[in-house]
């Protein structure tokens, strides 16, 4: 087997790489562990990007986003009993968020890659990278009991956090940064109307909660939880009180509450490798970096490595210049760590830290405050959430 690019993984990086490659006419083979129903299984990421929406426009598979998807203007913050809007539209000159799940960009790019007629091989097992040294790598698995060797000129790491990709490179060749939070997200699907227009992002001295949805129908809520409990523990009654404790009084009176369609605990990382790039081995997505979901950002940094890492492989393809493969890590990284530093600091300004102690605590407390008071503060945290520009 044979194709321009290997691409390792079909979550939202693979899929949306895949796409834009095929619509250029470059040749491109998915090889991904798991099963489509599997894949699509997952609840992952909810709100996305100016820049994101454009990205899957582009890909031409925007239609079904414009028509369910829900945009949004603004949030709020919760804290103190009182609620208080973050007014995105009117502090970052006309942008918004998109809120349309993930599952439902990773359907809409299966459905798009099937009508292409583009091959994508799941439960490939034993997945494997050789010669992204030389200019001829290829990816080899196993399927039905059977090796296979997909032959190409470069191999796409869209395998996540937990893919091969990132651990085939030597540990001399890659340095890592990574902070884990004493803390995780348990989370809830539910189809219950949301209890607001707008997303809550809550800060309360039981910890953390937030408020969000994936339609009109249905909404998606989380509680910040010690990193050792267990899921079982947590009935839905349980669930919804802890909620309540943590919103204001008029969010927590106008809940709708009903039987959870999902429900599960995430722990909150930090984690970044540099570079992204190996020979011919180029990561994207999860496999380079997580954030903790708190700033929204994960699927929209995947979705920006994407479209820095698709112009240049278009780029190479049309005209054999590897300027824009060269500068693919330097110039992906820039934006990661940005939206690294983003999300880091609305989990510190939101979280309950174990280790705060008072003094902590009253600057937690001041930085509320100095947000709601100032259009500056306010300004940064909107102009970060909507997404920053690219450098292209
Ligand atoms: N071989 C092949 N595929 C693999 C392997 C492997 N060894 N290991 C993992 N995969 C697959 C996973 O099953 C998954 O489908 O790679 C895919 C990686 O998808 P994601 O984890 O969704 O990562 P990515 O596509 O970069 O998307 C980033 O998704 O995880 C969220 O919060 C994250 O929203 C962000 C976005
Ligand atoms: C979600 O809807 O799952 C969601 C929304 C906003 C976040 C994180 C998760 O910051």
């Amino acid at each position: 087997m044979h194709a321009q690019v290997a691409i390792i993984g079909a979550g939202p990086s693979g899929l949306l790489l895949g796409q834009l490659l095929q619509r250029a006419g470059i040749s491109n083979i998915i090889v991904e562990n798991r099963s489509a129903e599997h894949v699509l299984g997952r609840i992952r990421a909810g709100v996305l990007e100016q820049g994101t929406v454009d990205l899957l426009d582009e890909a031409g598979v925007g239609a079904r986003m414009h028509a369910e998807g829900l945009p949004h203007d603004g949030f709020e913050l919760a804290f103190d009993g009182d609620r208080h809007r973050i007014d995105l539209r009117a502090l970052t000159g006309g942008r918004g968020v998109m809120v349309y799940g993930q599952t439902e960009v990773t359907r809409d790019l299966m459905r798009a890659r099937a009508a292409a007629g583009a091959a994508t091989v799941y439960e490939a097992e034993q997945v494997s990278i050789e010669g992204i040294d030389t200019t001829a790598p290829c990816v080899r698995y196993l399927l039905n009991g059977r090796v296979h060797t997909l032959h190409c000129a470069f191999v796409a790491g869209c395998d996540g956090f937990h893919g091969i990709s990132r651990q085939s490179v030597p540990t001399a060749a890659i340095r890592t940064f990574e902070r884990v939070y004493p803390f995780g997200w348990l989370g809830v699907l539910s189809d219950t109307p949301p209890v607001s227009d707008e997303l809550i992002y809550a800060a309360h001295a039981r910890g953390f909660a937030l408020c969000s949805m994936r339609s009109r129908t249905r909404s998606r809520y989380y509680v910040q939880v010690p990193l050792d409990e267990r899921v079982e523990d947590w009935s839905d009654a349980r669930f919804w009180d802890e909620l309540r404790t943590r919103l204001d009084a008029h969010a927590a009176a106008s809940l709708v509450t009903g039987m959870s369609i999902e429900k599960s605990i995430a722990p909150l990382r930090s984690f970044v490798a540099e570079p992204m790039r190996f020979g011919r081995l180029f990561l994207a997505g999860d496999a380079a970096h997580i954030v903790p979901p708190t700033g929204a950002k994960g699927l929209n940094l995947a979705a920006s490595d994407v479209r820095y890492l698709s112009r240049a492989l278009i780029e190479f393809h049309r005209t054999g210049d590897t300027t824009e493969l060269d500068a693919y890590s330097a110039r992906a990284l820039r934006r990661v760590w940005k939206a690294e530093r983003f999300s880091w600091w609305m989990t510190t300004l939101l979280h309950r830290f174990p280790d705060a102690g008072g003094f902590g605590q009253r600057i937690q407390q001041a930085e509320l405050d100095y947000l709601i008071g100032s259009v500056a503060a306010r300004t940064a945290l909107a102009e970060n959430y909507v997404g920053l520009p690219f450098d292209d």
